[in-house]
């Protein structure tokens, strides 16, 4: 297929370009570099330097696009709630923009990245697609709105759309001589921070409240291999039906507390993490576990590398010789 992938200079969709490329597929990656970077684009892929809401550029009537995979957007579920007119701009208004641009040129598919963030804090474990929808913070409210413009626009327009609900995606790929991961600036997610603090660019890690209504009063999150999250995504072309609009949540079903994450990253680097309780950070659900069970049904789809210490380990890896 001939696929379009909005920030494919970003994390998840660099990881997902080299699997669509090994897959076949040819791919032509749309990054405005804001937060992505230019070396983490596959050297086979087309670039082009351009933001989501100047997509129209790319996506010409008779550009032959079969998809395009949306990954492009802000991400910090904190900045979002003290800058929430960024995250409305960038999230909602520059990616119905793009769904214009879609339309135009007749693009059959499209693929969004969307979130765990949608469903704020959950009343039932784990979460299902169906659950209630009321997020936290201004993020999960911008990607939540943004899957109500699909489902709008697959019914009435016959697209084949297809949400992937990420939950907390961790780990990097590291194979047949590729090596590619995370790296943000400045970097809020809090794997990456413990590796920071491991290699000793930062003094110690702070925890954002311990009194939250779990085992060990830390939030309790669901850690995604970035591999397996990318497979998806192959997967989700493939079952991306014209006129419907599907949902699937990708996470292990396993929740770990930030307690754990840090346990686990020590075991992992062997540096003893310096740790500082912090006040709770605005908009955090206390505890966040998926159930994939539709993507496993529907998909096909089995998550492989399922451990923290696999995803801690890559990334470690990768932050070693590429960030550190
Ligand atoms: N945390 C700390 N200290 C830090 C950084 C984070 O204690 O220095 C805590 C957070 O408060 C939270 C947990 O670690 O309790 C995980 O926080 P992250 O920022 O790593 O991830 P989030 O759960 O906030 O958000 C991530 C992605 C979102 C996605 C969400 C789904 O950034 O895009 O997972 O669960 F929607």
């Amino acid at each position: 297929m001939k696929l379009l992938v909005t920030g494919g200079a970003g994390y998840v969709g660099s990881v997902t370009s080299r699997l669509l490329l090994d897959a076949g597929h040819e791919v032509t990656v749309l990054d405005n570099l804001v937060t992505g970077f230019r070396s983490a684009v596959a050297p086979e892929a087309t670039f082009v330097e351009a933001d989501i809401a100047d997509a129209a550029q790319v996506l010409t009537p008779g550009s032959g696009f079969d998809a395009v995979l949306h990954f492009a957007g802000l991400i910090a579920a904190g900045e979002s709630m003290t800058k929430p007119e960024k995250y409305w701009h960038d999230n909602v208004v520059k990616s119905l923009a793009l769904l214009d641009a879609v339309r135009a040129a007749g693009v059959p598919r499209f693929i969004f990245s969307s979130t765990a963030a949608v469903y704020g804090n959950p009343v039932e474990l784990p979460i299902t697609e169906n659950a209630v929808k009321a997020p936290t913070n201004t993020y999960g409210a911008t990607k939540l709105t943004f899957d109500h413009a699909l489902t709008s626009e697959a019914f009435a327009h016959n697209l084949a759309a297809v949400s992937l609900r990420y939950f907390n995606v961790a780990g990097a790929y590291i194979a047949d001589g590729h090596e590619i991961g995370e790296r943000h600036d400045p970097e809020t997610h809090l794997i990456p921070i413990t590796l920071q603090v491991a290699a000793g660019k930062r003094e110690k890690l702070q925890i954002f409240g311990d009194d939250y209504p779990t085992a060990d009063g830390t939030c309790v999150r669901d850690y995604i291999h970035v591999q397996d999250l990318a497979r998806a995504h192959l997967l989700a072309l493939d079952a991306a039906t014209a006129g419907e609009h599907r949902i699937y949540n990708l996470g292990n079903g396993n929740g770990f507390s930030n307690r754990q994450v840090v346990e686990v990253a020590r075991e992992v680097t062997g540096v003893e993490l310096p740790v500082e309780i912090a006040p709770r950070r605005e908009g955090d659900p206390a505890t966040l576990v998926a159930s994939s069970a539709l993507a496993r049904e529907e998909l096909g789809w089995v998550p492989e590398k399922n451990t923290l210490q696999a995803m801690i380990s890559d990334a470690w890896s990768f932050y070693r010789s590429h960030v550190a």
